[in-house]
């Protein structure tokens, strides 16, 4: 498996996000499956997981942590050779009460006794609090990497004018935004902005919740329980048909390549920028390997041309995120 910088840290080519083992696909797999499911990404080459303190069944409060067991579980006998990320959320609250630095401090030992670890390398703010200044976030950031607690950190979901407040008190390892084929709002600022100062992009969704592997269709049925995939606005029925040029046009690129759909989107990204690396989620060993073999999809510059001014070409219909449900992308959003 190839591997990138992001900043300090040498991660694989491509991660693996671990959420579907707790949360947001449907019903969840048993424990001993998803642990064996780590630990294949693993011996397959992957040195890079993301998870979340709140990666737990419906995001129930009591379930919070849930994800994060299992992985620590997983990696026990391999976790200094991998690149762990995990992820906060500031209650308003706490943050009045305690400050900034100690409730950061708080969370991420708790995701560290239930990960069975004593540093995280990648500490992420999961989404601004609007109370809560994310200068503050930074410089409490700043204070838990002298505390050799975490190699670096980073913001979920935030736009330049975030990100550049935040750089500019402790500079930012990564940022962890939506980024796919059919959700390119990233490619205007962001990128830009990671590239000229070295922070990397970790691109969550970048199969867009499965669409772009060309596997779900107007007939798939999506689970009752806790499965986001109901309210992706890019996966109703009307968008999924509308959106069907696009899944012909890399489904075109993968029989060239003798890749899957899926192995097209990621090696897509990687192909477009050095400092990007998509971390698809999946409930299925057999997937797991597979988007990981998206690393040996390698692109001629001007088969990539090709792809990409036939992207460029194609309308893309709804979005992916619940955020961006109303029309609009995070970009939008008036955030402090
Ligand atoms: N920072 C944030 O706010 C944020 C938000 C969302 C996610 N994340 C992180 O990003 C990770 C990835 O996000 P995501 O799970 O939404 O990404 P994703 O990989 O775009 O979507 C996952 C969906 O795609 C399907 N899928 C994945 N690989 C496939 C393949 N090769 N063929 C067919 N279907 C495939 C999965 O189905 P199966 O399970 O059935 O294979 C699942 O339904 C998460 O695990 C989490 O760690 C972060």
């Amino acid at each position: 498996m190839k591997t990138r910088k992001i900043k300090n840290l040498t991660v694989s080519e491509i991660g693996t996000g671990c959420m579907g083992f707790s949360h947001g696909y449907g019903k969840i797999p048993d424990e001993d499956y998803s642990i064996e499911a780590i630990r294949k990404a693993y011996d397959a080459g992957c040195t890079f997981f993301d998870t979340a303190e709140i990666y737990g069944p419906n995001l129930e409060p009591q379930n919070k942590g849930h994800n994060e067991k299992i992985v620590g579980k997983a990696i026990k006998d391999f976790r200094k050779n991998i690149v762990l990320a995990t992820k906060l959320h500031i209650p308003t609250e706490e943050a009045k009460t305690d400050g900034v630095y100690k409730t950061l401090r708080r969370h991420l030992e708790c995701s560290l006794e239930r990960l069975q670890t004593d540093y995280a390398d990648l500490y992420y703010l999961h989404r601004i609090n609007p109370a809560v200044a994310v200068e503050e976030v930074a410089e409490g950031m700043g204070q838990l990497i002298k505390d050799g607690l975490i190699k670096g950190w980073g913001l979920s979901q935030v736009p330049v004018k975030i990100i550049d407040r935040a750089q500019k008190i402790t500079p930012l390892t990564a940022i962890q935004n939506i980024y796919s084929m059919v959700e390119r709002g990233v490619e205007e600022e962001v990128i830009p902005y990671c590239l000229k100062n070295d922070i990397g992009l970790v691109a969550f969704s970048p199969i867009s919740s499965g669409l772009l592997s060309g596997k779900v269709t107007t007939k798939t049925e999506f689970e009752k329980v806790d499965d986001v995939r109901n309210f992706v606005p890019q996966l109703k029925k009307e968008n999924l048909a509308a959106n069907q040029p696009i899944i012909d046009l890399i489904e075109r690129f993968a029989k060239l390549k003798n890749a899957t759909n899926a192995q097209i989107a990621l090696a897509w990204m990687l192909h477009k920028y050095p400092n990007v690396v998509p971390i698809p989620g999946s409930k299925n060993q057999g997937r797991i390997l597979e988007n990981l073999g998206a690393n040996e999809v390698e692109f001629t510059d001007t088969e990539f041309k090709e792809l990409d001014s036939a992207l460029n070409a194609c309308t893309v219909y709804g979005y992916r995120g619940y955020d961006e449900s109303e029309g609009k992308s995070f970009l939008d959003k008036d955030d402090k």
